[in-house]
């Protein structure tokens, strides 16, 4: 990495004239004007501060220390101190040469062999459909777990299936109040239309008949307890409910999960917490007969851990699930992709978790996104229900077919290009925006070829490959394929700079993931991502490639196509967008 190594010559430079001194902190980062270099550095500040110097004299020092390397074409010192960093042409053709050589290893490191990352996302619920709120977790979560892979984590998926709980009780009431009317097997065709009848009929009965909710936490209760009939009951479900979310991740694309650790798995894990906790005096049982943590004095108001009617709760679960992840696959971090509303929760559990002396805590992280929502009328529903993720997808398949239609009709294999469009769109919507943020989803501002949008990154990669396509048809014979065995050598050919700019730029993909997972930020790719393809478009109509009479110049930017187009397609691929070849 460029950004590394500059780091490197500033820390040895630095060591060069004051020795040991406590090496301060300091940010390389590439300027915000990109005419006072490639990258800027406010060492010589940071230092000044520390060893009370001026800093313009320390920023002299690292200049004159560094200027001379092969690597660097000049360094410029600016006040009140900072030190700006311009790459030389041959450092820049290296490093792509590098790149076209080898394409499909363009962005990979193994930076983190050996660690194991739990990433936990799609925790869709058993008997409920999955809906327009499940997307984000889903799309984020995967994202994160392809560029931890990609940094060669072991990545571990999990969804923390919502399978336990004292919703099941109302479930398993309803199911027998429809009682000769259902059997088992039958009604799997859409289970979710029965399951859905059956959950709400039930809570319209509670509505009515609050004494049915002591029943309904008593049918719970003897799940928990063993009880045959129940437990069968509540095994079709998850059995039916299971087959539809495979579905759903097929349909979105994501990598198969490593793990469907539901929450009832913790089933059996979750008494001797209790017992610690009471043992340690960490908990207290309540006159009703509850078991809390009292986290008051801490703003974190009461944990619960066994409700009054002897039901465990979802804070127990999550901290039996904590340990075991520990236990089993001692796990780097530990990563929770939920929405923001569930922040006291996590906080609960992992100061909970803290007390009792888990290991694994400080490594856990809720990572917090926030809302997506549609306009309203973008999709219709029946009346009050959520939008499912199922008519998402639909859509967005629908829609980008049309698109297409008007844009590219006579485009080969259409559908199949259509899905990827319409996927990736709703995705990179998504992951071009801060997690955090609540996001209103736009079909139209999603689907346009135009701006910060998924179609617009993969079409101009599809248009970078085309002129790839063409330069290999042709007479000229091209190394840029990247299957050239030999380095090409450039020697002789300038670059602009333009050129100059995009070649930095291609060179910051490993920094970027780099960042996008010290954060567990992918938009901070996303974003990378858009303005690499904005330059790619600045490049693709300013220099034309098959028309250059120069065979040199014409070699030279074919290679430059091949390398942005490769980190176009290898970036999409991390936050899970396909690149066709044609669109
Ligand atoms: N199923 C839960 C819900 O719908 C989300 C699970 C989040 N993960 C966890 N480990 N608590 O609210």
């Amino acid at each position: 990495m460029m950004r590394e190594k500059i780091r490197l010559a500033i820390t040895n430079a630095i060591r060069e004239q004051y020795g040991d001194i406590a090496m301060p902190d300091f940010s390389v980062a590439p300027p915000e004007n990109p005419a006072h270099g490639d990258y800027a550095t406010n060492a010589a500040m940071a230092l000044g501060k520390v060893a009370r110097k001026n800093p313009m004299e320390i920023a002299e020092q690292i200049r004159s220390d560094i200027a001379g390397s092969d690597w660097i074409e000049k360094v410029e010192i600016a006040p009140p101190g900072f030190i700006n960093f311009f790459l030389s042409e041959r450092a820049l053709q290296d490093a792509l040469a590098d790149l076209v050589a080898r394409p499909d290893a363009w962005g990979k490191s193994d930076i983190g062999k050996g660690r194991t990352v739990m990433v936990e996302y799609f925790q869709l619920n058993i008997a409920k459909r999955p809906h327009i709120g499940h997307i984000r977790s889903a799309i984020i979560g995967d994202a994160l777990k392809r560029m931890f892979l990609s940094q060669g984590y072991h990545a571990v998926s999990d969804t923390h299936v919502g399978d336990w709980g004292t919703q099941f009780g109302i479930l398993l009431l309803g199911y027998k109040e429809a009682g000769a009317s259902l059997h088992l097997k039958e009604i799997a065709k859409d289970p979710f239309v029965e399951l859905e009848e059956i959950y709400l009929a039930e809570n319209e009965r509670i509505k009515h008949d609050p004494a049915r909710r002591e029943l309904a936490k008593q049918e719970f209760v003897k799940l928990e307890q063993g009880d045959v009939e129940n437990h069968k009951i509540w095994q079709w479900m998850v059995m039916v409910s299971m087959k539809n979310l495979q579905q759903s991740a097929a349909r979105l694309g994501l990598l198969p999960f490593d793990e469907h650790r539901g929450e009832s798995f913790y089933e059996d894990k979750m008494a001797p917490i209790v017992e610690a906790a009471l043992q340690r005096g960490i908990a207290e049982k309540t006159d009703d007969g509850a078991v809390i943590v009292d986290l008051t004095s801490e703003g974190l108001d009461e944990a619960v851990l066994i409700k009054s009617d002897g039901a465990s709760t979802y804070l127990l679960r999550d901290l039996a699930t904590i340990r075991y992840r520990k236990e089993h696959w001692d796990f780097w971090k530990n990563l929770y992709v939920v929405d923001v509303r569930q922040s006291h929760h996590f906080k609960q559990v992992f100061r909970v978790a803290e007390l009792l002396g888990f290991e694994g805590v400080g490594e856990s992280r809720h990572i917090e996104y926030g809302f997506m929502s549609l306009p309203t009328g973008a999709i219709s529903t029946r009346a009050g229900n959520v939008i499912s993720l199922e008519s998402v997808l639909d859509e967005s398949g629908e829609r980008a077919q049309k698109v297409i239609a008007e844009k590219n009709p006579d485009l080969a294999d259409a559908a199949a290009v259509a899905r990827k469009i319409g996927k990736g769109a709703l995705k990179y919507f998504d992951l071009s925006h801060h997690r955090r943020s609540d996001i209103v989803f736009q079909w139209d501002a999603a689907l346009s070829f135009e701006g910060n949008s998924g179609p617009y990154l993969q079409y101009a990669h599809a248009r970078l490959k085309s002129i790839l396509r063409k330069v290999q048809s042709s007479t000229f014979e091209s190394r840029a394929s990247g299957r050239g065995k030999s380095k090409v050598e450039m020697k002789d050919v300038g670059m602009d700079s333009l050129e100059h700019r995009i070649a930095a730029a291609v060179l910051r993909f490993p920094e970027t993931i780099e960042d996008a997972l010290a954060d567990f930020t992918p938009n901070t790719l996303a974003n990378y991502l858009y303005n690499l393809a904005k330059l790619a478009n600045e490049f693709y109509h300013s220099h034309p490639v098959m028309q250059e009479q120069d065979g040199a110049k014409k070699q030279f930017r074919a290679w430059f196509v091949a390398a942005v187009a490769a980190t176009l397609a290898n970036g999409l691929s991390l936050l899970g967008i396909e690149s066709p070849e044609e669109m």
